[in-house]
């Protein structure tokens, strides 16, 4: 995959072209393929007045993509997810997500859209620590419809995939933190989105499990998806196609 970013003088603009060489069989999310599955233009952000935590931030993550955000702790790279997953909103700029601006949505609107085509997996997990693990797990797909044996069976194939072994019926509050990271990131996958946000996923995995959860999120790349992992690991930021430095 000829990846390759191109940070501009100040390090903030960075673009990648080529992903989609290698004839995957991308789904029918696809769009025109010069048309970035997402994209942030001069976004600005303040949390208090005065006091910017992003000062006109761009970039793109086409179809197919593995970005990685890094940078120091405080910089704002959560705050970027929660701007790039539409549950905050720039002062100034635009997200655009398949080319289509978010800016002039009803909140209705916008969080059907993030409903349906994006997966968010927080730093802290944030499972409902009422329910279960399975069916934290299967919450969001089961209001898409499909069939409840399916998405059941294909919640504890992923569980197993990432070697999550407790008991499916288990409360989140007798969980690892590792393990409830991992948990979030199957309730994300199951619901195969567009648009995939991590925030440190694998900030509490042993190595031989963060690969598993890495190669996961490759894999989910490949289905057209744009993914994107805040890390604080150079061995994850170096399994992607480009590090964006905060
Ligand atoms: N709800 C909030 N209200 C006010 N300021 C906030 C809020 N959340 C975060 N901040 C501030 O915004 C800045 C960016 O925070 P953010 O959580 O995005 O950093 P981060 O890069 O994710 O850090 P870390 O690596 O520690 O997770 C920090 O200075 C933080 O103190
Ligand atoms: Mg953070």
């Amino acid at each position: 995959m000829s990846a390759h970013a191109d940070p501009d003088a100040s390090g903030r603009f960075v673009s990648l072209r080529s992903l989609n060489d290698r004839g995957e069989a991308f789904d029918e999310r696809d769009g025109d393929p010069g048309t970035p599955r997402l994209e942030a233009r001069d976004i600005v952000f303040e949390y208090t007045a005065g006091t910017r935590v992003l000062d006109g931030w761009s970039a793109e993550f086409p179809a197919g993509s593995m970005s990685a955000l890094t940078g120091p702790s405080g910089r704002g790279k959560s705050t970027l997810l929660y701007l790039l997953g539409l549950m905050l909103h720039p002062a100034s700029g635009a997200i655009l997500v398949d080319g289509e601006s978010v800016a002039g949505m009803r909140d209705a609107q916008r969080a059907r859209l993030r409903a349906s085509r994006f997966g968010f997996v927080f730093q802290d997990a944030a499972l409902d620590q009422t329910r279960t693990v399975i069916d934290n797990v299967t919450e969001t797909a089961l209001y898409r419809g499909e069939a409840k044996r399916d998405i059941r069976d294909r919640a504890l194939e992923l569980l197993d995939r990432f070697g999550v072994d407790v008991p499916p019926d288990r409360k989140p509050g007798q969980v690892s933190g590792g393990q409830a990271q991992r948990i979030a990131l199957c309730r994300a996958l199951l619901n195969a989105p567009a648009v995939l946000l991590a925030d440190e996923p694998t900030g509490n995995l042993d190595p031989a499990t963060s690969v598993l959860v890495v190669e996961a999120m490759r894999d989910h790349a490949r289905t057209g998806a744009a993914v994107i992992v805040v890390t604080h690991s150079p061995e994850v930021a170096a399994a992607c196609d480009a590090e964006i430095r905060l």
